[in-house]
């Protein structure tokens, strides 16, 4: 049967059973939609009441090559008959040594590279911390304003994307400072591209680095190359370069948190790779593992802790996490699927700009391959966010069989796998624009 078909409205009576035990036995998260899913294949996700949906969401952008692709089925089949955890950390295995291998090969920097496996981003985004500090005589860093690096009480002191992550949770790790991000949309300093001379880079220097914390007590600058959960923000071309050009100059190493942006979705295998730029470390996670919990960090081999017990983990490097590590690298390098999101994300961009001409709530289509956003705002109103709007449009497109997720104040992401059939790609974008249809009019 094709996606997308709603037998009955969802949450039907199956997912609503599920939904009312979930809430009694788990801790309140951040559920945005009661889609109760039975299995996914592709890009298409069937609910437990038999409804079929279009998934622009990768299970924030986890499922790039689809959801159970074959190949990396075979891959973590076959590992599972011979091993499934030795400690990796404490051990050795091919596997794991051949996916480090890969991502050593595959990332941006022609110097020798080292890789430390995790489970998920904010773990690596923790180990890049302590890399950073174990290296650097500075132990503050840098990050910036609506970026999101993870909830752990590290990665979340990096974190300044809403106030509801931060809340109740002080005091953050001390020696975090935040910069405003290249949000051209709502520029912070109220200035227009290019005739700003990308002055929001240029006065890291020019103000924070000279009156507020000296360059040598930094240890890092962490960035993402486009702002994930704060809202899509893709900054204008020469600003991460500036950036980098900071930090050289500076002598302050340059993390790019890659755990979003990664293996392929933005049209490279790494969003870093659109800009030029080679960061010191790359954090990732998410795609890596094509669903299986994996996380890696990619740095200069000179940066190495060098001594044993400075950091490791457990499960870091699980053997079938890593198979499939290996397998999607490969299948993503094999069918150049960052061609493909690069192509299929263009052909998307130009129907939003269309549906843009109709819905005046759609403030600003922006992204890059098949990473991107519409942020919905009161036009009538100077772009005051249209937050109620934005969350009315993911139901309305749940109705309709769409899987959509918010991210930012009030902009919606579009995520599909890349693999995504054009013509399921397209039935999204209808489903889509019908529910732009049904948001009411005064915008
Ligand atoms: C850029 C970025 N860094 C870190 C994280 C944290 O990853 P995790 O949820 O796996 O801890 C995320 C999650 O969305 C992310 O987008």
């Amino acid at each position: 049967m094709k996606a997308p078909h709603i037998k009955i409205k969802p949450p039907g009576p199956k997912a609503r059973e599920i939904i009312q035990r979930d809430d009694r036995y788990l801790a309140t998260s951040t559920k945005t939609s009661p889609l109760a899913v039975k299995r996914a294949k592709g890009a298409v996700v069937e609910d437990v009441d038999g409804n079929l949906y279009i998934d622009f969401t990768s299970g924030v952008a986890v499922a790039n090559l689809g959801h159970v692709n074959e190949d990396v089925l075979e891959a973590v089949q076959a590992q599972l008959q011979d091993l499934w955890h030795f400690a990796g950390t404490d051990f050795y295995y091919d596997v794991q040594v051949e996916a480090a291998e890969l991502l050593a090969r595959l990332t941006p920097g022609d110097f020798p590279k080292k890789v430390f496996f995790t489970n998920s981003g904010t773990e690596s985004v923790e180990a890049a911390i302590k890399l950073a500090r174990w290296n650097r005589e500075g132990k503050q860093f840098l990050a910036f304003m609506n970026s999101f690096h993870g909830r752990t009480m590290g990665s979340l002191a990096l974190t300044a994307s809403k106030r509801v992550q931060r809340e109740r949770f002080a005091p953050w790790m001390p020696g975090v400072h935040h910069v405003p991000y290249a949000y051209c949309y709502r520029c912070p300093y109220k200035l227009t591209y290019p005739e700003c001379d990308l002055w929001c880079a240029k006065t890291i220097e020019e103000t924070y680095l000279r009156g507020l914390v000296p360059p040598k007590e930094l240890a890092a600058i962490f960035f993402e190359p486009l702002q994930g959960e704060g809202g899509y923000v893709l900054p204008p071309p020469g600003w991460t370069k500036e950036i980098e050009r900071i930090a050289r100059e500076n002598e302050i190493l340059l993390i790019a948190d890659e755990v979003q942006t990664g293996i392929g979705r933005t049209g490279a295998m790494f969003a870093v790779e659109h800009t030029g730029v080679v960061p010191d470390v790359i954090t990732l996670a998410k795609g890596l593992g094509s669903g299986l919990p994996i996380g890696a960090i990619v740095f200069d081999a000179r940066l190495d802790f060098g001594v044993k017990g400075a950091h490791s983990n457990t499960f870091g490097g699980n053997a079938v996490a890593c198979a499939a590590t290996v397998a999607t690298l490969k299948i993503i390098e094999r069918e150049g699927l960052q061609k493909r999101a690069s192509v299929l994300g263009e052909r998307m961009h130009k129907r939003l700009e269309e549906m843009r001409t109709l819905f005046p709530i759609m403030g600003d289509n922006r992204g890059i391959g098949l990473m991107r956003a519409t942020e919905l705002v009161h036009a009538s109103e100077g772009k005051e966010p249209a937050v109620k709007e934005r969350n009315q449009l993911i139901d309305e497109a749940l109705s309709r069989g769409l899987i959509l997720l918010p991210c930012g104040e009030s902009a919606v992401r579009y995520a599909p796998p890349l693999t995504i059939e054009e013509d399921l790609l397209e039935s999204g974008l209808d489903v889509l624009e019908e529910s732009f249809k049904a948001l009411p009019k005064a915008s």
